[in-house]
């Protein structure tokens, strides 16, 4: 199918991917048009471990190779100059190109067979632009239904790590120095041990990148982060307000109390098991029904950045409905 020019969501271990072949620019505008994307947001090129990383980047430094060398196959992104025959159209224009090579078995399977490894998958996450990421072939399907242009869903079970990879530009070297565009799995200090210097953050001449966007990833229903310290109030004044609550914790909450809310998921207070079962969390609360989805506020600190960034952008907005649905009066 994909040598065809067909697109196949298939497994990887940071989220499911909707594939198509990154060298026929048909294809990449077929996966732009299912997931309703921008046009000019680059996709990530998914390579079998055997590639030639040559073929796709203009220049590959040193930083790429001891990068590449300790993290792939893994939830690694690295963004390097886009080799000229490469079409511009996988980048959304842009004179780079971003790769990684994902350590999902069924993905490898994939890529090792598409073109006898030697081609490039292109395959943003798949899902509707600005939608949460699917981690199982389920939710690909809940996010496509029966649409045609979806040629097929591989199914590899429930992705490991959950949520999707670390990105690192690259491509600016020598101008902006390495930038971290998007945090995951694998740490801004785990990759300043392998190249010396610690990642920046990205500028205004950075490339774009949807994942960046303030509103992303986000559920239907509005989302608030509330510390764990008010939580307890927070429940009870929406519940004086007959709000309908779904709740996202970790925190036990105290034994007796007669709360109704309309959904709650309880995630063990650990950066990689709640990276793990987050969207799926966050899908199921929002089929819940409710006004509002209530996210205990998850701890700080350098392993939690991965969770903290993508609680953040789907709780954009959320705090004014929070202020409105509790606040006291005739609204009520
Ligand atoms: O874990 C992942 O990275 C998943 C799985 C399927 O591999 N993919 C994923 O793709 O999250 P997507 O399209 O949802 O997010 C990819 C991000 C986007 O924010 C995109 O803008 C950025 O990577 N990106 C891709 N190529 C780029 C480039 N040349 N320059 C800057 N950003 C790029
Ligand atoms: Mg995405």
């Amino acid at each position: 199918m994909l040598e065809s020019g067909r697109l196949v969501a298939f497994p990887t271990e940071t989220v499911y991917g909707l594939g198509g072949d990154a060298e026929n620019p048909a294809a990449v505008a077929a996966i732009f048009a299912l997931k309703n994307r921008p046009a000019d947001h680059p996709l990530i090129v998914h390579l079998a471990p055997e590639a030639d990383i040559g073929y796709w980047a203009a220049h590959v430094p040193d930083e790429a190779v001891a990068l590449m060398k300790a993290f792939w196959p893994g939830p690694l992104t690295l963004i390097l100059k886009r080799a000229a025959h490469i079409p511009p159209d996988v980048a959304g224009g842009q004179d780079s190109v971003g790769l990684r090579c994902p350590s999902h078995p069924v993905a490898q399977a994939l890529l090792r067979t598409f073109r006898q490894g030697k081609g490039g998958v292109a395959a943003p996450s798949a899902n509707r632009f600005g939608h949460v990421s699917p981690t199982t072939a389920q939710h690909v399907r809940d996010e496509f239904g029966e649409d045609s242009r979806l040629g097929a869903i591989l199914d590899g079970g429930q992705s490991e790590v959950g949520i999707e990879s670390t990105i690192l530009d690259l491509s600016r070297l020598d101008s902006a120095g390495p930038v971290l565009l998007r945090p995951g799995k694998i740490s801004a200090s785990r990759i300043a041990e392998v190249i010396g210097v610690l990642p920046g953050a990205p500028d205004s001449a950075a490339p774009r990148a949807s994942g960046t966007l303030a509103s992303h990833y986000a559920p239907g229903t509005p989302v608030a982060i509330v510390p764990s310290a008010r939580l307890l109030q927070t429940l009870e004044t929406l519940e004086k307000r007959q709000r309908k609550v779904a709740l996202l914790h970790f925190s036990l909450l105290p034994a007796g109390r007669k709360m109704a809310l309309a959904g709650e998921v309880s995630l063990y207070c650990s950066p990689d098991v709640y990276a793990h079962q987050l969207y799926a969390a966050l899908r199921q609360l929002d089929m819940s029904g409710a006004d509002l989805l209530v996210v205990e506020e998850t701890p700080q600190g350098e392993a939690w950045k991965g969770v903290n960034d993508r609680l953040r952008r789907a709780a954009y907005n959320g705090q004014g409905v929070l202020e409105f649905l509790t606040a006291s009066g005739e609204d009520a």
